[in-house]
């Protein structure tokens, strides 16, 4: 089978980067047409910087890398340097990249892309706020149905939130954009924490990760060394989350994930609930199901997966 066609959204961020990386290293299954940043985890400047970062370390300069919205929606930018660090991508020492930024718009190469690519035949990967994604959506509605599928890592329901008791990080911070994105219509697999707490770095995965004794393999475990002191004090869990690379190894083992297609609605109003995922997963309304809503991880399978892939690199 060809390689499916995908452009990842993203705000590097050391899980960002495992997703990218991942992403690059199977090229029999994944064709990365570009790299959209977003103001995220850090700061526009930041996430494109960290973006070409991740490129050059995966010896892959010539991924076209696009800076794209500085700014949610309707919101004030909030950032996680409290998670990701200063650089957003703090851990390990990399150097400064060399690659240049393009200097189209990253909304302006989502909608030029869509309308020069057969239409069913490009997949959108956003690992960060959709803000990039929403704001092509309404400069180019026809674009909308010429996506095959939106793959995407947010939102919760069992684990609730990680930014507020009750939203997640990503759809948090631009909830216009996420609710514009649940209800565009296109067919949509959503990774939330439920599926990405399950996904953890543990002492024995971040040593396969150093023994592969390569650059790669030594980053991603210094990434996630650094990741991992925010959750491991705030949940005790035994290692960090690796969310966002959930969305590119799916791509490649949709197996290792099971989940249920429901109804999934962002809450834009309350001050209380702001950027809940209101997922029916019990289904008790007769509101229609809009996306696949994933509730489980094969973590031995991402792992083992994940390993075999970063020692291509
Ligand atoms: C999400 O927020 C970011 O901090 C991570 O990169 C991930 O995309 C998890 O809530
Ligand atoms: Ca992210």
């Amino acid at each position: 089978m060809a390689a499916r066609k995908i452009i990842i959204d993203t705000d590097p961020g050391q899980d960002d980067a495992v997703a990218i990386l991942l992403a690059l290293a199977s090229p029999d299954e994944i064709e990365v047409l570009g790299i959209t940043a977003v103001a995220g985890n850090v700061p526009l400047p930041l996430t494109a910087r960290n973006a070409r970062i991740v490129c050059e370390l995966a010896g892959r300069p010539d991924i076209p890398v696009f800076a794209g919205c500085a700014a949610p929606l309707a919101r004030p930018l909030v950032t996680a340097e409290h998670v990701h660090g200063k650089t957003g991508l703090d851990g390990p020492e990399l150097p400064d990249p060399t690659m240049p930024l393009q200097d189209r718009h990253a909304v302006d190469f989502i909608v030029q892309t869509l309308r020069a690519e057969p239409a069913g035949t490009v997949t959108l990967c956003p690992l960060g706020p959709l803000t990039n994604l929403a704001q092509a959506f309404r400069n180019a509605p026809d674009i909308i149905e010429r996506v095959q599928e939106i793959v995407l890592m947010g939102g919760a329901y069992f684990e609730v939130g990680n930014i507020t008791p009750t939203a997640e990080f990503n759809i948090y911070v631009d909830p216009e954009a996420a609710a514009e994105i649940f209800s565009a219509g296109v067919p949509l697999t959503v990774m939330p924490l439920d599926v990405t707490h399950k996904a953890l770095v543990t002492a024995a995965r971040n040593r396969a990760f150093r023994e592969l004794g390569t650059p790669v393999g030594r980053a991603v475990a210094e990434m996630t060394d650094f990741f991992e002191r925010f959750d491991k004090e705030k949940y005790g869990s035994s290692g960090a989350p690796l969310h966002d690379p959930c969305v590119t190894a799916w791509l490649i083992r949709p197996d290792l994930f099971s989940g249920r297609h429901i109804n999934v609605e962002i809450e834009t109003g309350s001050a209380l609930t702001l950027g809940m995922t209101v997922a029916d997963w019990w289904r008790v309304t007769d509101r229609p199901a809009n996306a696949t809503f994933m509730g489980d991880i094969d973590a031995d399978g991402f792992f083992a997966l994940l390993t075999e892939r970063l020692a291509r690199l």
